[in-house]
């Protein structure tokens, strides 16, 4: 059978290349892909964007089912498309999607369920949202209500900063129509954590839990990015706080959303915030897998990934479970010069190593041109290992990326340090 995954990013890389494992897939087409999905077994790239166009290929392929991995294509409604022609797409629909599209809907969604979060206003009119900031003091963060690609969060320690961000959002439109409105909301001070499922509208089932850093330099300092690196599992989600997030967070999701005449199907992100007495909140929701939380949770997972979409799809989750690697894994993101605001393209790449039994490494912003690997985006590579500790996994991760090169390639030297530090207080 052939499968189509849509998105370019190392998540797809890392979606396609797993499905294209399962024994009875033949082809696992890529929509638009990169130069890693080029380059992979089993893997074809197709030059196609639009969701229209997108059907009408799985028509004309007789495409099994197709995995969507980027927001925007669910946001704009793709699942509801491909049912509308009964094709078979996991993900879920565009009213589902609001989870993520407007974080307004999101926030108020989490009220009407009594999901735990920050406390927040949502505005359209900036001097309103000026005298609230006034009014609550800082730190306190500024959110664009629609998809910004990961810009439109603003943790501001200063009130200067905060209005500042009021300003651009609202007033000045540097997101455009993702800044109608703004979502300002509490600081919550914590370890963050990120808890992905698969969701069939009824059933999860929950994959390895995750961490990433969000932030571009060691430390996390610096400005918030899609994600520097991730490792899996996650240490501070212990099995007390599974659970909790399980029955007080996810499971209200998909009651809500089915309360809602909604059912959600699909994979499902919450992003956290521990804090300190291990309460769960939500900070947000992604109505996908996380990039590049999806590169170690795909290398971790055993089972096959085809059977466990098929299982979800057919709402039959609770029929299931994954098996993963014991073993942790840990990526780190290698990024072009100029990341995240104006990333550098068309350097080529040398020294990419093959894939070995213990660590792969995904494409997110290549190209393949010419016979070489050339970049062309921010997030180039991920170098994603494997290891018996996430100290170990972390160690042969960085081995792997000594001998990749770039003009301007920068990488945090860190990922992974919150778990390590984890462990060594324990031992
Ligand atoms: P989001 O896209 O909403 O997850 O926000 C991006 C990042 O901003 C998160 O991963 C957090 O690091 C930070 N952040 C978002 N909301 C809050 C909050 N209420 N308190 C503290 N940090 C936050
Ligand atoms: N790494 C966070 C995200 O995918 O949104």
């Amino acid at each position: 059978m052939k499968l189509l995954v849509i998105g370019s990013g190392g998540r797809e890389h890392a979606i396609a290349w797993r499905l294209a494992q399962s024994p009875r897939v033949q082809k696992v087409f890529v929509a638009p892909g990169n130069g890693g999905t080029a380059r992979e077994a089993g893997l074809e790239n197709v030059a196609i964007s639009a969701i229209d166009k997108l059907a009408e290929f799985a028509l004309a392929e007789n495409i099994y089912l197709t995995v969507v991995g980027p927001e925007a294509p669910l946001a704009e409604g793709i699942v509801d498309l491909f049912r509308s022609r009964s094709l078979r797409i996991f993900g879920p629909t565009r009213a589902c999607a609001r989870l993520e599209s407007s974080k307004e809907f999101a926030k108020e969604f989490m009220v009407r369920h009594r999901i735990p979060t920050a406390k927040f206003s949502s505005f359209d009119a900036a001097h309103a949202a000026h005298a609230y900031i006034d009014a609550r003091g800082t730190p306190i963060v500024v959110k664009a209500d629609g998809l910004a690609g990961g810009k439109g969060v603003i943790v501001a320690t200063s009130a200067d900063e905060a209005h500042r961000a009021v300003e651009r959002i609202l007033v000045e439109r540097t997101l455009g129509a993702a800044g109608n409105r703004v979502v300002i909301e509490e600081f919550l001070e914590g370890e963050e954590a990120s808890f992905i499922v698969l969701a069939d509208g009824e059933h999860v089932l929950p994959l390895a839990t995750s961490q990433d850093h969000k932030r571009l330099r060691d430390g996390d300092g610096g400005p918030n990015t899609g994600g520097m690196g991730a490792y899996s599992p996650a240490p501070v989600v212990t099995p007390a706080l599974h659970a909790r997030v399980v029955r007080e967070i996810i499971r209200p999701v998909l009651a809500g959303m089915a309360e809602e005449g909604e059912r959600y199907t699909g994979f499902l992100y919450a992003g956290l915030m521990i804090d300190g007495s291990g309460n769960p909140r939500v900070l947000e929701f992604n109505c996908r897998l996380g990039d590049p939380e999806a590169q170690p949770i795909l290398l971790r997972l055993r089972s096959d990934l085809l059977e466990l979409i098929e299982h979800a799809m057919e709402a039959k989750l609770d029929r299931v479970e994954a098996d993963w690697d014991r073993r942790a894994a840990l990526g780190v993101v290698l990024a072009a010069a100029g990341y995240p605001e104006a990333p550098e393209k068309g350097h080529i790449v040398t020294g990419l190593p093959a894939p070995a039994e213990d660590f792969r490494v995904f494409h997110s912003g290549t190209a393949f041109k010419d016979g070489a690997i050339v970049t062309n985006g921010g997030r180039v590579l991920c170098a994603t290992a494997l290891g018996d500790s996430i100290k170990m996994a972390q160690r042969r991760a960085y081995e792997v990326v000594k001998g990749i090169r770039f003009d301007g390639m920068q990488y945090r030297g860190d990922i992974g340090h919150r778990a390590v530090a984890v462990r060594k207080a324990l031992t």
